[in-house]
């Protein structure tokens, strides 16, 4: 075990402002792998986010093995994190998980106690009307439900100290490939994130000023804090 590994597993987890604050899109990363039972941690705390009707029609790849990485890395425009990094996630999204069979989430519902018989009867009529409505946003609702497991893995790898990079910089139809779901037509990519130990800080590029892009009732009246 490397000393950054042996630190993560026993440090303190940041907490979430301070989390939020530190992150950084760090763009090269250190060849030191991330313990099994932290990276597990990670994949928990990732798959712990919301999504729409708690259908999880999230898919999330690993890709660790080298050949899947550097087959990953040219679907990503030579982007070299995907190399360097121990492991990228790819957050797929199943557009039609809604429309699948949802058994295991209604009776996980009702034995944590969080659903009634009279909530599953209800989502049994709702979900698949609400896919229906959806319509050709179908795509876009999959991919938010992965973009919020996104960001919760971002964070919660900050905080147990290792590092990520939002990456929206690929081909879809190469990145499925490498995944072995180029015959999947439901099945949208929504980002890479490669994660592990930075070899490299980078700065903050800064934000704007709220009264740039925070509004108050209305667009146009600005948020000045
Ligand atoms: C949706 C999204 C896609 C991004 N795609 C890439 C990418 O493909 N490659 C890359 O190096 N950085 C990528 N970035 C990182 C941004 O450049 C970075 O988030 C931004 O400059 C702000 O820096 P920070 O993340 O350190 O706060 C992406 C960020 C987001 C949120």
């Amino acid at each position: 075990m490397t000393i950054s590994q042996e630190r993560n597993l026993h440090t303190q987890p940041l907490d979430v402002p301070s989390a939020i604050v530190q992150r950084r899109s760090i763009k090269s990363f250190k060849p030191d792998a991330i313990a099994p039972e932290l990276l597990r941690r990670l994949v928990e705390l990732t798959v712990a986010a919301p999504s729409s009707y708690n259908i999880q029609d999230w898919r999330i790849v690993l890709v660790q093995d080298d050949a899947q990485k550097q087959a990953l890395c040219e679907a990503s425009w030579n982007q070299q994190q995907v190399i360097q990094a121990p492991v990228t996630f790819v957050f797929a999204a199943d557009s039609t998980a809604g429309e699948g069979d949802l058994t295991p989430i209604y009776e996980q519902g009702i034995s944590s106690g969080a659903w009634t018989e009279g909530t599953v009867e209800y989502f049994k009529t709702a979900i698949p009307q609400h896919q229906a409505g959806l319509g050709d946003k179908r795509r876009e609702y999959a991919i938010k439900d992965a973009v919020i497991a996104a960001v919760h893995l971002t964070l919660a790898a900050e905080s147990l100290g290792l590092s990520t990079c939002y990456m929206n910089g690929w081909i879809e139809e190469k990145v499925k490939a490498v995944i072995g779901a180029e015959n999947d037509p439901n099945l949208a990519i929504a980002l890479l994130i490669p994660v592990g130990y930075a070899a490299e800080p980078r700065k903050n590029p800064g934000r704007l000023p709220f009264s740039a892009n925070v509004f108050v009732d209305r667009m146009g009246n600005p948020y000045e804090g």
